[in-house]
Order: structure tokens, then sequence, then C-alpha cells
């Protein structure tokens, strides 16, 4: 089975569909270690409550970003990750984590990529106006939001929408397709070739 190393910054509900998916027996791989750069992040909970290990590595800990990252790697390492799962990691990775683990780490964003890469994806959604967005998963490379998609969802936007109902409808589709993606990645089920991915069985 494969093993997973979960990254987060904040609240985790991403990583709580991770671990659910795990005690339901669906998420076809087992989750070895979560990592988050914020002391108090509240996914760290979660994790705990799961009897799953958690690592902190922080700014304060490792100011130096390579080092930082660097730090990441050896722990994933020591816990014999094969896949990498950014849920919520609300920062920016070097290539001394990329190239260890290359085309074995993935993200959730919550947007239709490439539209409204980076902070805040759901506001500027409805800043812009569009009727449709969603969320995807994607293969991580040193540019931001730019891997190759692997799976995505839509969500309308309706006119009485603000930030936090259209991020929490949005959300729920996040959960679904990062369960469904690190399931297809387990089972060898993804190819990349080039700009985009393959699934097997489809
Ligand atoms: C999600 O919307 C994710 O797509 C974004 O940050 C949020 C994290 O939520 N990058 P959570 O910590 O998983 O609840």
């Amino acid at each position: 089975m494969k093993r997973i190393g979960v990254l987060i910054s904040g609240r985790g509900t991403n990583l709580q569909a991770l671990i659910d998916a795990q005690q339901q027996d669906r998420l076809g791989a087992e989750i070895a270690v979560v990592i988050s750069n914020k002391s108090k992040a509240y996914g760290l909970e979660r994790a705990r409550t799961a009897n799953i290990s958690t690592e902190i590595v922080t700014k304060k800990t490792h100011p130096v970003r390579e080092e930082h990252d660097k730090r990441v790697v050896e722990i994933l390492k020591q816990y014999n990750v094969d896949i990498v799962v950014l849920a919520g990691y609300m920062r920016l990775i070097t290539e001394h984590l990329i190239k260890p683990f290359e085309n074995k780490i993935i993200n959730i964003h919550p947007s239709l990529l490439p539209a409204f890469p980076g902070i805040d994806a759901q506001q500027q959604a409805l800043d812009y106006g569009v009727k449709i967005t969603g969320c995807t998963t994607h293969v991580v490379t040193i540019e931001m939001d730019a891997g190759p998609i692997i799976l995505q969802e839509y969500v309308p936007i309706f006119d009485t929408d603000t930030r936090d109902t259209l991020a929490e409808r949005i959300l729920e589709k996040e959960h679904e397709i990062l369960v469904e993606t690190v399931q297809l990645l387990s089972e060898g089920k993804i190819h990349i070739q080039g700009r985009r991915t393959k699934i097997n069985g489809e």
C-alpha cells in the first residue's frame, strides 16, 4: 500500500476527507505523516485524533526556504512516503522538495485552473464575474498552480453567493476529487504525458 505524506497549514478539512476515506478503507493508501508549517494548525489535531504521526517545520525553526524543504524531505523519507499531498499548504515549495518526489506531489486548488491561480481563488472568481468555477487537482511543478491537471470538478456561482458560501460549496467538491486523485495515484492509474494526464479506464 502506498504511503502518503500530507502537508498542511490550517484547518485541514481536506486532510479530514483523506482520514475519513482511509478509515472507511476507501483511500487505498495509508497516511504515514502529516507535516504542518504552522504549529497551531487545527489539522494537526485532526491527525492526532486519528493516531497519525505529526511533524512541525516552521519559518521560525527553518527560516531559509531551501533548508525548510530539505527538512520536510528528510521527514518524508523517514516515514517512507511515496506520495505527497499538499492539502491547503500555504507555502511556496522549492526544487529541494520537488526533485526527490518528482511527479509524486499533488495539490488541490479551489478554482478551475488555469483560471485564478494563487491566493483566494474563490474571491478572484467572484470579482471576475465568472458563472462557473470549481476545483482542480494537479501535479506539483516548480511553477505555482501550473502542473499537469489530474481531476477537475465544476461549481456554479449564484447571484447570492458570498466568498464564504462559494468557498464552502467548492470545498465539498475538493474533498471528493482529492480523495479520488489519491486513490487513482495509489493504484498507479495516472500517467503523465507532457501537460496532459491520462487516467486508466477512462
Ligand atoms: C482549500 O480551499 C484548498 O484548496 C486551499 O486552501 C483550502 C484549505 O482548506 N488551497 P483545508 O485546510 O483543507 O480545510
